[in-house]
């Protein structure tokens, strides 16, 4: 028998469309209601309307709260979720200072455990639903999150975090390590209960160009899969990279060469990007993840949104704990208003692009815009439903 339908009733707001380029991309329901049963939508709109369509579904009576689609972050570090703060430090003093060490404990995989529990835990409780999460340099770490992951029931993509030069030893795999530890994996836990894997060199700075052939390869193998890295974040890191691949026009050049640029590719930060990284971006239907509370944090520098925009680059909001402060999508998008705010020729966003970039855009980027991102009728039913605690300011403003 299949389950009684539900009526969530409460104010529902979500972004089907891309305010960007289209009219009428914010949908709300003051008074209004989704319609779901057995973890999908059957319907969203209008409380009285719906009530009346559907007089056997149970109400559930949330007024007085928000309903969203759950909130996708592109870009989060799972192994850095208890070192979210080291003030100071521009990124590669960061990395060597802040984030290795502890990355280094994640070969304990009792304490890689425990991490990955209070990861997840902390992306349910900020109302994240679906991430692209960069993962570990040990394959048993990898093993924790994905079964944190799965126990939870949080959709996540992740992979292996590859490096075979520059990081401290214990980080460091062999090509042929990384190929095998990936395809177990892939074996184990793609399209197990969600869950996705992401081919993931740490960055170009720290692997080899076998390592990216590997990468290539993984890709060739399961087409399904994901690949995920970091691109233009800060100008020391660049010219480092320059002098790595003398041969490559620009950063994104060096992963292009191994195929590694494509609709299913998701770059964090692409802060310091030329004309000719965009335009190759857009024509291979990649993806950006916007970090900016990291961003900030490192003093990386300020999104070039417009050019982005300009140049057709898909891009939505990651929190890129733990170099950003936290896993809140909200106070991400927030950050990413006022970043633009501050440049001469910054986007003036409004809420509905905010919303649309912490929720619709990550899908897309995510390839999973037929699952999740908004409350078309078919899809999971992923959403937060936000109540303001009585007597703060926020529960006087709704
Ligand atoms: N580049 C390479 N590794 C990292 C990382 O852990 N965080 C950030 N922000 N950038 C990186
Ligand atoms: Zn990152």
């Amino acid at each position: 028998m299949s389950p009684a339908p539900e009526l969530l009733r409460a104010t529902v707001l979500h972004t089907p469309r891309n305010p960007f380029t289209e009219e009428n991309a914010l949908h709300v329901h003051t008074d209004g209601a989704l319609l779901i049963a057995g973890g999908r939508i059957l319907d969203t709109g209008d409380y009285a309307a719906l009530s009346s369509a559907n007089p056997d579904a149970l109400v559930r009576d949330w007024r007085g709260s928000v309903i969203l689609p759950g909130f996708i972050d592109t870009h989060v570090h799972f192994p850095q979720t208890h070192i979210i703060g080291g003030l100071g430090w521009g990124l590669l003093d960061w990395l060597r200072l802040h984030a290795l060490p502890e990355e280094e404990r994640m070969g304990d995989w009792v304490y890689a455990g425990v991490v990955a529990r209070d990861f997840i835990r902390a992306l349910a409780r900020h109302g994240t639903t679906t991430a692209l999460v960069f993962g570990a340099h040990f394959g048993e770490a990898m093993e924790c999150l994905f079964q944190s992951a799965c126990a939870a029931g949080i959709r996540i993509a992740s992979g292996l975090v590859f490096s075979d030069r520059l990081l401290p030893a214990p980080l460091c795999q062999t090509p042929e390590q990384a190929y095998r530890i990936s395809r177990d994996l892939i074996a184990r836990f793609h399209g197990r209960g969600g869950q996705r894997y992401a081919v993931t060199p740490r960055f170009a700075l720290s692997a080899s160009e076998g390592m990216l052939e590997v990468c290539g390869t993984l890709l060739r193998e399961q087409p399904d899969v994901l690949f995920q890295t970091h691109i233009n974040e800060n100008p020391r890191e660049i010219a480092d990279v320059r002098a790595a691949f003398p041969w490559a026009e620009n950063y994104l050049a060096v992963y292009d060469r191994f195929g590694l640029t494509g609709p299913r590719s998701v770059f964090a930060h692409n802060v310091h990007a030329s004309d000719a990284e965009l335009s190759r971006l857009a024509e291979a239907g990649a993806s950006v993840a916007h970090c900016p509370c990291s961003n900030a944090m490192l003093g990386s520098g300020i999104f070039p949104m417009r050019r982005h925009l300009a140049g057709g680059v898909r891009f939505a909001l990651g929190t890129d704990v733990g170099a950003g402060t936290g896993f809140g999508m909200l106070k991400e998008a927030l950050q990413c208003y006022m970043m633009q705010r501050l440049l001469p020729d910054g986007v003036p966003l409004s809420s509905t692009h905010l919303l649309y970039l912490a929720t619709r855009a990550g899908a897309d980027a995510l390839g999973l815009s037929d699952e999740t991102g908004d409350f078309t009728p078919g899809k999971s039913a992923d959403l937060v439903c936000l109540r303001p605690a009585e007597g703060t300011p926020l529960a006087g403003a709704m």
